[in-house]
């Protein structure tokens, strides 16, 4: 297998835009294109993630960003795996990368909700649960991951205040962060009375919808050496999957998919989880953030909720989570995020993240996964 790396990364801001979704994944493309000091002729081939293009009467997105590159003639994929879809796209490149198809492919991600209504949207977003027992029966989102706080409340004694201390960290992280969408900050007694989405879950343990793209290079390390650029190794990769109603699966504070992907991103890279630096995990809800941190084996179970507590997940802490701000504050279009991860982990792993970086950090991980965790994909990076 080849080595693969990401070789230069771009990113719209992640908010409400006025821009149309193929501008947004045109714009970001081009950014990671001219970061990577390349031309769009250099790409081998496109794997375009996003869930609701249809919401911008735009499916089919792969040609039609080939031919705003004006490299029509190259192959391209479009990818939709709910939430998760971004790191699922980027898995496709970085496999055909590795199986040397490909020098060098580009992967973006994009979304464009805002201009919807919040009704719309959120029976949209069901649309990625399973739909015959979950989004029909009324369960969105916010309602199933309140299952699994409230699980979670009952089985390691966490409270709504634990779960508020993650957003009010990820918004501290997402003010150093100038695409982030909320950039606000926040403190426990304004998460604890907000508005109750799903109890225990208030608007500010939710993440926002937003639009935005997120685009990378990724090349065999041959090309990233010869177009000189900096650039990472992307040292391990795996993918899980897990029953995608929760009533299927055998226990509702442990996803499955993250467990299996991390594991056998451990092994490819040879490392162990106490060797990462820093992570971008998927806290769309920050009980999730929670349960992550558990089953990427950064702390044990039932212990994640500690680990936030007392400040081990903050950027100075012994694993921070969610430099970027996370999907909490950066924001979440759902196509775009997980790349928008590798976006962030290229930026921190080359010195790029300014005042948010992590002092000393050799090794990131990125987990995104597709609604409750059904599909799940994580990568491991390491500077050069
Ligand atoms: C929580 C939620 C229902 C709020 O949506 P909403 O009621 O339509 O909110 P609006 O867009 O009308 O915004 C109202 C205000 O709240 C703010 N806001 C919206 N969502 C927010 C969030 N998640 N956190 C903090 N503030 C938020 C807006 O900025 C706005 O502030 P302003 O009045 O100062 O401008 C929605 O964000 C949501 O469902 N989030 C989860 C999305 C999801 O499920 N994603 C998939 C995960 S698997």
């Amino acid at each position: 297998m080849e080595t693969v790396c990401v070789l230069g990364a771009g990113s719209t801001r992640y908010g409400r835009l006025d821009e149309s979704l193929v501008e947004m994944i045109a714009n970001a493309s081009a950014d990671a294109i001219d970061d990577a000091g390349i031309v769009p002729g250099d790409i081998g081939a496109a794997y375009i993630s996003n869930v609701f293009g249809i919401a911008d009467k735009q499916v089919h997105l792969g040609p039609v960003i080939m031919s705003r590159l004006g490299i029509p003639e190259k192959p391209s994929l479009s990818i939709e795996s709910a939430c998760g879809s971004g790191s699922v796209s980027f898995r496709e490149a970085y496999a055909n990368v590795a199986a040397g198809f490909y020098d060098a492919v580009l992967v973006t991600g994009a979304e464009k909700v805002t201009h919807t209504t919040t009704a719309w949207t959120t029976t949209y977003f069901a649309y990625c649960s399973d739909f015959f027992y979950e989004g029909s029966a009324g369960a969105s989102f916010p309602g199933l991951f309140a299952s699994m706080a409230r699980a979670y409340m009952t089985e390691y004694g966490a409270t709504e205040e634990d779960f508020a201390r993650v957003a009010v960290k990820n918004h501290e992280n997402g003010l150093l962060n100038p695409k982030a969408h909320l950039r606000k900050k926040i403190t426990v007694d304004d998460v604890l009375g907000s508005a109750v989405v799903a109890s225990p879950l208030k608007l500010y343990d939710c993440c926002p919808f937003s639009d935005g793209a997120s685009s990378a290079i990724v090349c065999n390390e041959k090309f990233a050496k010869e177009h000189g650029g900096k650039y990472v190794k992307v040292i391990g990769s795996g993918r899980g999957g897990s029953p995608s109603a929760l009533q299927d699966r055998n226990h509702i504070t442990t996803i499955d998919s993250t467990v299996s992907a991390s594991k056998a991103a451990y092994k490819a890279a040879g490392i162990t989880p106490k060797d990462v630096d820093f992570a971008e995990v998927h806290d769309c809800f920050t009980i999730a953030e929670v349960v992550n941190s558990e089953d990427l084996g950064f702390a044990k179970k039932g212990e994640g909720i500690g680990a936030a507590r007392e400040g081990r997940t903050a950027r100075n802490g012994d694993i921070p989570l969610n430099p970027s701000g996370g999907l909490k504050s950066k924001g979440h279009p759902i196509g775009a995020t997980g790349v928008g991860q590798v976006v962030e982990t290229y930026e921190q792993l080359t010195g790029a993240a300014g005042e948010r970086g992590i002092k000393g950090a050799e090794i990131g991980l990125t987990h995104n996964f597709g609604a409750t965790g059904a599909s799940c994909a994580v990568h491991i990076f390491q500077s050069v």
